[in-house]
């Protein structure tokens, strides 16, 4: 997570800079008091920081407009475009229209007024010919109102176009502030792509070492993802949060990729392995930690991965530590990853009857598994949430 924290201050910086930058027009206008409840809202803004950057896109945007639109008075109407090269769609609208009909609308990027001021106040009338919406009577199409854009540039490129509309003009202390808004919104924008982008590689990561597991160990197939969804069902029914959820869903679906490492001749052996055999397929947990702590990112769910073979009772590997010493993320997948194991069919077994493995798993509960976890898994099976 260093990433984000370094985000996290260069973001921080920003608001600093922004609320210096608000509090020179401050001095330079000498409206108080409208003011200071501009720099309240700016510095309000910092503490929900952290958070909006990771949003979903959808509510990031939503949020963003938002905040733009408060710090203007009797709007009628306000879209915040964003571009993907020439074409842009509206991934926000605050004002009286069905949103529904304007969410997602494409506009071309040339068809909409420019200025080099990255904030300027235009006619209405310049945007007559942008049909956003169904309503023409009343609008950013009106001809008598004044409609305030702002430009937000990314790396040189124009990103994104924030227009809001009323019938009033425009007043410089409101200029300023969409101004100071607008850096602001920079930073904001470049961090958040920086961070989906971000999970999105770290996804395409780990699906993509999946895969090759898949390739190199037969009986893998599926399975990683049978686990990741039992494990984040219990992890859900033990009523974690949703980050830690989530965490428990990757992590079980990496447990495995250690056995990248081991050779295939072992791994899809049909007969039983030896004990130097056995010693080598012991060491994948170890292999997959080291893989993961490689980034800072999936360090935590190296941790989870390193102990999924821990025991209850202290008897599994490779730390040998029991109890609540052992992550619970990592007792959750132990759970998940024997129930699956069990209930499939090996070379050289057919996979257990869901009663069968039912009463391995109640058998095991307080010595491989933690009683608690096995006690609410048996629970959830028993009433079919999980098959
Ligand atoms: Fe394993």
């Amino acid at each position: 997570m260093e990433t984000n924290l370094l985000l996290f201050i260069i973001l921080l910086l920003s608001i600093v800079f922004n609320i210096a930058l608000a509090y020179t027009v401050h001095k330079k206008q000498n409206q108080n008091k409208k003011l200071s409840i501009q720099l309240q809202k700016l510095k309000d803004l910092s503490t929900k920081f952290r958070d909006m950057v990771t949003q979903r896109e959808d509510v990031f945007y939503k949020n963003l407009h938002n905040i733009s639109v408060s710090f203007v008075k009797d709007v009628s109407e306000s879209y915040l475009i964003y571009f993907d090269g020439d074409v842009g769609r509206v991934v926000s609208y605050v004002g009286g229209k069905n949103r529904a009909t304007i969410i997602d609308k494409k506009v071309i990027k040339t068809e909409l007024p420019y200025s080099a001021n990255r904030v300027y106040v235009v006619n209405g009338s310049e945007l007559k010919h942008i049909d956003f919406g169904p309503s023409q009577d009343k609008g950013i199409d009106s001809n008598d109102s004044k409609v305030l854009i702002s430009d937000i540039h990314i790396g040189g490129e124009l990103k994104a176009k924030l227009l809001i509309e009323r019938q009033e003009p425009f007043v410089d202390e409101e200029i300023d502030m969409i101004k100071s808004l607008s850096g602001f919104f920079t930073s904001f924008i470049a961090t958040h792509n920086y961070v989906s982008n971000q999970g999105r590689f770290e996804k395409d990561m780990i699906l993509t070492m999946i895969r090759i597991l898949e390739y190199h160990d037969t009986y893998t197939k599926g399975h990683s993802k049978n686990v990741a969804t039992i494990a984040s069902l219990i992890a859900e029914k033990l009523g974690l949060n949703d980050e830690l959820i989530r965490k428990t869903y990757w992590a079980a679906l990496v447990h495995d990729v250690g056995k990248i490492v081991v050779p295939s001749s072992i791994l899809n052996k049909e007969s039983k392995l030896t004990i130097e055999e056995f010693e080598v397929v012991k060491k994948h947990p170890v292999y997959g930690h080291d893989f993961l702590s490689t980034s800072p990112e999936l360090r935590d769910l190296a941790r989870y991965v390193f102990h999924h073979h821990e025991r209850w009772d202290g008897k599994g590997y490779p730390a040998g530590i029991s109890g609540e010493e052992i992550p619970l993320i990592s007792r959750i997948i132990m759970v998940a990853d024997s129930w699956d194991a069990m209930r499939s069919d090996r070379p050289y077994r057919k996979g257990l009857s869901k009663e069968r493995a039912m009463e391995e798993i109640l058998k095991h509960s307080g010595a491989q598994f933690d009683p608690n976890i096995a006690k609410i898994f048996i629970k959830m099976l028993a009433d079919g949430e999980i098959q």
